[in-house]
């Protein structure tokens, strides 16, 4: 471990499997702070457990919806409660697309689901964990000579 995340707060949303449990492990390899979450707590404390067998500790909060714009910011403002800070946000929870041509692409079956398992579930953290930033950028701001 090089520790080239020590000090650092870091959210991992779809900590459960894939893409997000690898970002959870490596991050706390590495002396981050890991503040996971999924909307499957089985598949999250999985990825504890995996963590915990390694010597490592992380936190996960589960079931969070990322669809949920409330679960969204509750999932922020709880890990931001509790360590006072977010430094990184790894947007990782997904459902796979339902794929079609856009012709033949259902709007209710497959179109919407889409947008909400792949976009909403995106633009809802980063949301979130903005507002924890923007009192920070703000001080800095006003700080700083024109
Ligand atoms: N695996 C790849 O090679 C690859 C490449 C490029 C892009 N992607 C994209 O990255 C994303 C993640 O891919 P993956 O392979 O890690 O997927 P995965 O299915 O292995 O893991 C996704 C995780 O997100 C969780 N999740 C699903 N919906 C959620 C929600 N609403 N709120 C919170 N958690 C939720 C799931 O429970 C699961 O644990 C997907 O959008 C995928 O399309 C993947």
């Amino acid at each position: 471990m090089t520790g080239r995340l020590s000090g650092k707060v870091a959210l991992v949303t779809g900590a459960g499997a894939g893409i997000g449990q690898g970002c959870t492990l490596l991050f706390a390899e590495q002396g981050a702070t890991v503040v996971g979450c999924d909307i499957d707590a089985a598949a999250a404390e999985r990825t504890r457990e995996e963590a915990a067998d390694r010597g490592l500790s992380v936190e996960m909060l589960a079931p969070f919806d990322m669809t949920d714009p409330a679960h969204a910011r509750r999932y922020a403002d709880e890990a931001y409660e509790r360590h006072g800070r977010i430094d990184v946000l790894v947007t990782a929870g997904a459902i796979a697309p339902h794929m079609a041509t856009t012709a033949e692409m259902d709007f209710g079956a497959q179109g919407t689901p889409t947008i909400r398992g792949e976009v909403d579930v995106v633009f809802l953290p980063v949301r979130a964990a903005w507002r924890t930033w923007r009192p920070r950028a703000a001080a800095r701001s006003s700080a700083s000579p024109r």
